[in-house]
């Protein structure tokens, strides 16, 4: 997608000095500044400070943490070792463990001297099937907004999201709001609803990808859903989800729950949009499986803006000294609130029979 005009993927190998390239999530959208990756320590430092964030890049981005960890030393010990360090990094995302595991699969059959070049393609490979997948699920969840749009008579389509589930959380398009883009490419006027999303405030990547793309929304404070959505405001609510299990259960960034509850209560239709790596098909029950990710409290009790007199980035204490915060990543939103799943196969319900439908999709392709 663009920014200021230029098309960039969020992620790229760079041959000439064999780096990964990423931009620092942690200083978006106030600063741009592209980071070189260069080892699997700076891969899992970027990926557990959240310089790289959003399901499907951690996944690309460990991906190419394997690489580092081959080129560096292909011994089967230092590969195990190099999987379970990427692994630990994150704990709800499931396409980390997923492209780990699909690295680990690409290689298995290789001579030692051949893994990291091996790992490299399959890095590689990762990153052009996530663009593309991510193209698809925008195409199918276009016709999505175009059926609300017609029913509308051509009038405005106004879509909450929640969190950033944007081209800067996948390697390009996003997954929620791919069919936003395409939308909007496709000529039908869309509002999107922006929510804050506390405490890291994704909403604000969010409202700068849409800003680039000249696509209008509105940035809210994270309880305004449900007030918009008792008025009429909200046509549609498109999410992603971090990991989703077989009986159609999602988990994606916390307060994901309260909007879908909300959209229920008022008859919205609340989708989620996920390339199918971030299936656990060994999961069943959300709630009681998905581990939780519980982040530094730092992250609650302190904001982080542009300081308005000298434009420098800086933190600022919100809650008093010593009061105790727990800052919960994630959270669970049972099947039964979620109206679809929009995935690189089409549309399918969340549920057990959604899912099998789903994997005798993929397991086509
Ligand atoms: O903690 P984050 O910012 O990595 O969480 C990201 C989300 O919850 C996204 O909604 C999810 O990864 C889907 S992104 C395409």
């Amino acid at each position: 997608m663009l920014i200021n005009g230029e098309h960039f993927r969020s992620i790229w190998h760079q041959k000439n000095s064999d780096s990964v390239a990423i931009f620092d999530q942690t200083l978006l959208p106030h600063e741009l500044k592209i980071l070189e990756l260069n080892s699997l320590g700076d891969v899992c430092h970027a990926i557990s400070s959240m310089q790289v964030r959003g399901a499907p890049l951690i996944g690309a981005c460990a991906a190419y943490g394997m690489y580092f960890a081959l080129r560096d030393d292909s011994s089967p010990e230092h590969e195990r070792n190099a999987a379970e360090q990427l692994i630990a990094t994150r704990p709800t995302a499931i396409n980390l463990r997923w492209a780990v595991e699909r690295i680990r699969k690409a290689i298995s059959n290789c001579n030692q001297s051949e893994k990291a070049e091996t790992a490299l393609q399959e890095a590689q490979a990762i990153c052009n099937e996530d663009e593309n997948i991510c193209s698809r699920i925008g195409d199918f969840g276009l016709e999505l907004i175009r059926e609300i749009n017609q029913r509308k008579k051509g009038a405005t389509v106004n879509i909450l999201t929640h969190c950033n589930a944007g081209w800067i959380a996948t390697v390009d398009w996003g997954t929620a709001l791919s069919p936003i883009y395409k939308a909007h490419m496709a000529g039908l006027s869309v509002h999107v609803w922006v929510d804050e999303t506390r405490p890291r405030i994704q909403g604000a990547l969010t409202a700068w990808e849409l800003q680039q793309a000249g696509i209008p929304h509105t940035f809210i404070a994270d309880n305004t859903g449900g007030h918009l959505m008792q008025h009429g405001l909200i046509d549609l609510c498109i999410v992603g989800t971090d990991r989703t299990t077989i009986q159609g259960d999602v988990c994606n960034k916390i307060g994901t729950y309260l909007k879908a509850l909300a959209a229920h209560d008022n008859h919205v239709p609340f989708y989620v949009a996920l390339p199918t790596s971030t299936i656990d098909w060994t999961v069943t029950d959300g709630l009681k499986e998905i581990p939780i990710e519980e982040r530094d409290s730092f992250e609650l009790t302190h904001v982080q803006g542009v300081e308005p007199n000298q434009q420098k980035l800086c933190h600022v204490r919100i809650i008093p000294e010593h009061s105790r915060a727990a800052n919960y990543a994630f959270d669970v939103t049972p099947a039964r609130l979620v109206t679809g799943l929009i995935t690189e196969y089409g549309i399918f319900e969340a549920s057990k029979d959604g899912l099998a439908s789903i994997r005798i999709a993929a397991e086509k392709n």
